[in-house]
């Protein structure tokens, strides 16, 4: 997309966070903006915010959990109602579900990929059809997590999993559509550390998944950061990477890496993946 001004947007989990960074930016670049969230709270303090920043007046804020297909559909419906047509989608909703994977339950495992994957899922069915539909482009932002693409960590491995599915669909997304000619651009967001609330994911589950599971009372959920020998603050404020986004979308970016700073850790894990391909790492007869 050349300019985001007037163009509507839907923002899952957009009203905490990185989502919200992501709305805030979208809205300082004059588009239209719809988000929407399972917290209640945080939808009106969204709302308040949406006021004092001066775009209420092309701001909708819905009550929606991505995980809830004919909600979903409905809830795009309205915006398009209220706002005009669907341009600039964003699969931001996710919960940092944190723990080891040999202690995770089936219930760990159905909430994190519901929301982590099959939301995002739920969002390019609903969603991708009605921007072909009018046929004046837009585009199609996942976020996923730097994490995903980083040497293994401890309590990530439920978690990370579902982020590197949304880096690989996002990819396989962006050559089909290229290769279809259709002009929808995409990106896949890989946030480091972001000053957010996903240390409070735990109070997000719902009933039906609250089960004994070791993940719902970890003191650190998210562990501790790599080491920073330049005693650099690695916490990023999410408007910073919702204008990070913004630059993406203009110029058609797929990845959204926020922490150039943890690129040795990636080569950690493309080196020893290269390695395993080396001629005489195995038997080849
Ligand atoms: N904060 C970080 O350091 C970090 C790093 C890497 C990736 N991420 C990813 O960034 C995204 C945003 O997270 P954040 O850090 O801003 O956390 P956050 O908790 O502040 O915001 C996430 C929002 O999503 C909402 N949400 C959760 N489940 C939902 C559902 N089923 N349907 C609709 N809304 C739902 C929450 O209520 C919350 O308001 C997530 O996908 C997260 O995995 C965050």
């Amino acid at each position: 997309m050349k300019s985001v001004s007037g163009a509507v947007a839907f923002v899952t989990g957009g009203a905490s966070g990185i989502g919200l960074g992501m709305a805030r930016a979208l809205a300082e670049a004059g588009a239209k903006v719809a988000i929407c969230d399972v917290h209640d709270a945080r939808l009106d303090e969204a709302r308040d915010i949406a006021t004092q920043e001066g775009w209420a007046d092309r701001f909708l804020a819905l009550r929606l959990d991505v995980t809830d297909r004919p909600g979903y559909a409905a809830a795009l419906d309205e915006t398009e109602a209220r706002l005009g047509p669907l341009q600039i989608l964003v699969n931001n909703a996710g919960v940092g579900i944190a723990g080891p994977v040999d202690e995770a339950t089936h219930a760990d495992w159905d909430w994190g990929v519901g929301v982590n994957l099959i939301g995002v899922a739920n969002g390019l069915v609903a969603g991708i059809p009605r921007i072909k539909a009018h046929g004046q482009g837009g585009h199609i932002v996942n976020t996923a997590s730097e994490g995903a693409i980083m040497s293994a960590r401890r309590t990530r491995g439920v978690y990370a999993p579902t982020k590197a599915a949304v880096i690989s669909l996002t990819e396989h997304l962006r050559v089909e559509l290229e290769a279809k000619g259709v002009d929808i651009g995409t990106t896949v967001v890989c946030p480091g550390p972001v000053a957010t609330n996903i240390s409070e994911t735990e109070n997000l589950r719902p009933a039906e998944f609250q089960v004994d599971s070791p993940f719902r009372d970890r003191s650190e959920p998210h562990g501790a950061l790599p080491t920073n020998p330049s005693g650099i603050n690695y916490w990023l404020e999410p408007l910073t990477v919702g204008r990070q986004m913004i630059h993406a979308i203009l110029t058609n970016k797929l990845y959204v890496i926020t922490h150039p700073a943890f690129i040795d850790s990636v080569k950690a894990r493309h080196a020893a993946i290269e390695a395993a391909m080396a001629e005489d790492y195995l038997p080849r007869d």
